[in-house]
């Protein structure tokens, strides 16, 4: 059966056709209103969310099909104990699809072992996010065009920022790819990312503290939040939080098609003075990921011959 558990489970023709559907669906959403008619997407999110539950949700609506939901660890009966492996087993009896968020990194792949229906990593404690890496690359795509021959700037909680994990390595896997990794220095990318996908695929990336002299040479600023949930002492997270903060005077050597992104929520990385600076993404990320979720959900269903 087969799952999204990390980025790299999906090859770039994949991506491609992932971004061809969801633009042919952004074009033609009349084509797809009852593709999934009588079939059911569960969300088990053990770990809060927002944009990703709910967009998972609003993409299989209009796929036509329904949702069956757990929306936190407290309102199941993981807090009775219960594995995740039993948990998949059990949620297989009663949907086509299954969307996890969990705060342990390894659970939606311990799902997806032991579930006999489709599972969809919706984030993994520090480790991979990767719809919202499809949801990042939409929003590249339709921003600039092309995917090769961009300088992207990742900025913030480099370390614990799963998001930025599985863009490292989606991108990676794109033609003429450089890497501005901005960060302070107890957050910067676990050197097993560095190793495993920049220095073996030989990708070119600095690692620097400093966001404003990085800033001119960026096609794509990615900032991140620092993720309080990940931390062991809040005090060394009350000395980090405002790291960086991307303000309209921080921009003033920034080029004009500049692509800013930021999977959100926002705390204070971006001021809303940018919000409507046109080269703002961050909203328009959200709206692009429902469309590739709509765009996988479909695929994997297809793939596993349900629709
Ligand atoms: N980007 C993202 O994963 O947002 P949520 O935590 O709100 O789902």
């Amino acid at each position: 059966m087969r799952s999204v558990i990390d980025i790299v489970d999906l090859s770039v023709k994949e991506l491609d056709e992932l971004m061809k559907t969801a633009c042919d669906i952004i074009e033609n959403p009349e084509k797809y209103q009852e593709v999934c008619k009588h079939k059911k997407l569960a969300t088990l999110f053990f770990e809060p969310s927002t944009r990703t539950r709910l967009s998972f949700e609003a993409a299989m609506y209009e796929l036509g099909g329904n949702v069956i939901s757990v929306s936190s660890a407290g309102a199941s009966s993981a807090a009775k104990g219960e594995s995740v492996a039993d948990t998949a087993k059990t949620v297989s009896c009663y949907a086509d699809i299954i969307a996890m968020r969990h705060p342990k990194e390894g659970a939606a792949l311990v799902a997806s072992r032991a579930a006999t229906i489709p599972v969809i990593n919706a984030g993994d404690g520090g480790h991979n996010h990767p719809t919202q890496t499809l949801a990042d690359l939409l929003t590249i795509y339709r921003e600039k065009g092309h995917m090769d021959n961009l300088t992207i700037g990742l900025c913030g909680d480099l370390k614990f920022g799963r998001t930025v994990h599985s863009l490292i390595n989606a991108m990676s896997r794109y033609d003429n790819i450089r890497f501005v990794l901005i960060s302070p220095e107890e957050l910067k990318v676990p050197s097993y990312v560095k190793k495993d996908v920049l220095q073996k695929k030989g990708i070119p990336y600095l690692q620097t503290t400093d966001l404003e002299t990085a800033m001119p040479e960026l096609d794509i600023l990615y900032m991140t939040r620092v993720q309080r949930e990940r931390f062991f002492n809040e005090e060394d997270y009350l000395r980090l939080k405002d790291s960086y903060i991307l303000t309209p005077q921080k921009l003033r050597n920034a080029k004009d098609d500049l692509a800013i992104m930021h999977p959100l929520p926002r705390v204070n990385e971006i001021s809303i003075a940018i919000d409507d600076d046109p080269r703002a993404c961050y909203f328009k990320q959200v709206l692009n990921g429902k469309y590739m979720r709509m765009a996988l959900i479909l695929k994997l269903l297809k793939e596993a011959g349900t629709i």
